[in-house]
């Protein structure tokens, strides 16, 4: 069976097809930039329909296959942007409706840890996502995913942003803060705020921007805002594995690409006895081979929709259903 996979939920429209064996035959992604400021969300659903023609036909080019070789469609049905998640939810209709394929509403944040579990040895493991818009630990729990911490204002990727346009940093400023990072030396200070299993950034933010209205350097800045922030997400996620006896730590979401972040957790994965896993760049970002995946998962389940079931939920929640496709307590594959 080869599922295409159609993900829209924000800046990035992403189309990527996968067999049953969790092969990733192709996976093309555009992402919508602003010229100037944040996303739009109306600019960002407009990108994805001029796009979706051009990018739907490199993916089946890559994979050497025709719209007829599909067996199953699969969209991000959400969390997300509106307009974004209802532009390519309309996609996915027409392709179901006119190749007389079955579709699936697939959740952005499950199909994060579902790329991962298919494509590292992790088989039950603590998901701690960081994106631009989200920043969540994530796992599995009697029968279902929950949220075991999130972030209570902005994505720990959209601070990075915030503080890199205050540096003058190109979007997406993760990668020029990562890079600035090294060459710092003190550790300012930051508020480290941490409650419960919960985070919060925006006080980190308005910190930030004033240590840099006081002439504070750009490397210790970034050295500070790194070393804090991933400090309090590498805290939340050990505490959700301790909680949960979890022996397996995954990550997803851009902000995983980060290389401090990566040792910081490895660090805390290996003191406890247990492991760390990271996909590659290509499926950690938002793309359309998680969606298409988590689509063979949950077909498989017997979870197709309906037509009339395929509206978009902005707000969809990743404890909203069952995913009865994972075995708690597996041992890494
Ligand atoms: P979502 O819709 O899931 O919130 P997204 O649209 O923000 O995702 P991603 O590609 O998953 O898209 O993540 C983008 C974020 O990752 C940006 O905020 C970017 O600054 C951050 N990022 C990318 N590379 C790095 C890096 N090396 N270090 C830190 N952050 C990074
Ligand atoms: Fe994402």
């Amino acid at each position: 069976m080869r599922c295409l996979g159609l993900e829209g939920t924000a800046h990035t429209l992403g189309i990527g097809i996968v067999d049953d064996g969790g092969r990733v035959l192709a996976n093309r992604g555009e992402m919508y930039r602003p010229d100037v400021g944040g996303i739009h969300p109306r600019e960002a659903a407009n990108h994805h329909a001029d796009r979706l023609r051009p990018v739907l036909r490199a993916t089946l080019r890559e994979a050497d296959l025709q719209l007829r070789d599909l067996d199953l469609i699969a969209f991000s049905q959400g969390p997300g942007l509106g307009p974004s998640l209802r532009t390519v939810a309309t996609a996915a209709r027409a392709l179901s409706l006119s190749l007389g394929l079955p579709i699936v509403g697939v959740n952005h944040c499950i199909a994060h840890v579902e790329i991962g579990r298919a494509v590292t040895p992790a088989r039950d493991p603590v998901l701690l996502y960081l994106s631009g818009g989200n920043t969540q630990v994530i796992s599995h729990a009697r029968g279902r995913y929950r949220v075991l911490g999130e972030t209570l204002d902005i994505g720990l990727g959209n601070l990075l942003d915030k503080v890199g346009r205050t540096l003058g940093f190109p979007f997406p400023a993760g990668p020029e803060i990562e890079r600035r990072a090294r060459g710092g030396k003190e550790l300012l200070p930051l508020p480290y705020s941490v409650k419960g299993m919960d985070v919060a950034f925006s006080g980190i933010l308005t910190a930030a921007q004033a240590l840099r209205a006081k002439d504070a350097s750009v490397e210790d800045l970034c050295f500070s805002l790194q070393e804090t922030t991933f400090a309090m997400v590498t805290e939340v996620a050990e505490r959700a594995m301790a909680h949960l006896g979890k022996k397996e730590i995954l990550l997803g979401g851009g902000v995983a690409c980060n290389e401090r972040l990566r040792t910081m957790v490895g660090a805390m994965a290996k003191a406890r006895e247990t492991r760390m896993f990271v996909p590659p760049k290509t499926l950690c970002v938002d793309n359309g081979a998680m969606i298409a995946w988590t689509g063979i998962l949950m077909h498989n389940a017997g979870l197709d929709l309906a037509i009339e079931e395929t509206e978009v939920h902005q707000n969809m929640r990743t404890d909203a259903a069952e995913a009865p496709w994972v075995t708690e307590g597996a041992e890494p594959g």
